[in-house]
């Protein structure tokens, strides 16, 4: 008896895995949370494109200075509606609204960077696909029958899943319509927007840094003038040994 509970929860368990998850090896981003003006560009294709659905309750807009943005700027550019500086990036969409649309809510993102990780973001965003027996018409390499649609067309173009999977091309989807963007700068605009979900995921991290940096140099100066000062009291002593 025992066993067969354990079986069923196993294969359970087991389906619901594989049913949510692909598995396609993932790409790498190439995430760099230093170069602030990749994360300043993420950060707009993220409110343009993704703050209609999705929120990021954690994050305040006025954090955006961190990686070099003013008050103004942030406010001309990256606030819509008559949201403040210091309000935190929510989106006008009701929870039950969005569940009735796309059968899911959409999460909300301020730390989705630590769930799924850089790569993994990266992989989804750049393996949407038409697919017409959706209700979205779209479907995900990496996270198959998924709710969201690809939001990002007109910027990447259609692409299709190929007819024969069996060959030897490595691609598995074709491009079908032709985007705005070529391939090289879609992916370039996916590695700034993952690169801008990771600093939200952790906003401190760059100050850390910052701060670690600075810390060492306050240090080495101190290590300088102890050197310098043991020195000169070690300068008398020599001299009355000598
Ligand atoms: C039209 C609404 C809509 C827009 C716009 C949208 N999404 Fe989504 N997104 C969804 C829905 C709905 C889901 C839930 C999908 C599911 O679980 O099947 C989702 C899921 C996701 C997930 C997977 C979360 C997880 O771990 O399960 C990520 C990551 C994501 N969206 C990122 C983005 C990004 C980045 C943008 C902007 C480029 C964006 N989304 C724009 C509706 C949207």
């Amino acid at each position: 008896m025992r066993k067969k509970i354990f079986w069923a929860v196993f294969v359970c368990i087991s389906q619901s895995v594989l049913a949510a998850e692909s598995d396609l090896p993932l790409d790498k981003a190439d995430i760099d949370l230093t170069d602030g003006v990749s994360v300043q560009r993420g950060a707009r294709t993220f409110v343009n494109y993704c703050l209609g659905c999705h929120q990021a309750s954690y994050m305040r807009f006025n954090r955006l200075q961190d990686i070099g943005l003013t008050k103004d700027q942030i406010e001309r550019n990256l606030i819509f509606g008559n949201q403040k500086v210091g309000d935190t990036m929510q989106n006008a969409m009701k929870h039950e609204d969005a569940e009735n649309w796309f059968g899911v809510a959409p999460p909300d993102l301020s730390v989705i960077s630590r769930s799924r990780g850089a790569d993994w973001l990266y992989t989804f965003l750049r393996g949407f696909y038409q697919d017409l027996e959706k209700p979205t018409g779209w479907n995900n390499l990496l996270f198959p029958n998924v709710g969201m649609p690809h939001v990002l067309w007109e910027l990447q173009g259609v692409r299709n899943l190929r007819s024969d999977p069996d060959s030897a091309e490595t691609e598995k989807l074709v491009l079908k319509t032709k985007g705005r963007l070529s391939h090289a700068e879609y992916d370039m605009l996916i590695r700034d927007l993952v690169n801008y979900l990771v600093f939200m995921g952790e906003p401190v991290r760059t100050l850390r840094v910052r701060l670690g940096i600075l810390i060492l140099f306050g240090l080495s100066i101190f290590l300088i003038l102890a050197w310098v000062l043991k020195k000169e009291y070690w300068k008398d002593v020599h001299h009355q040994l000598n």
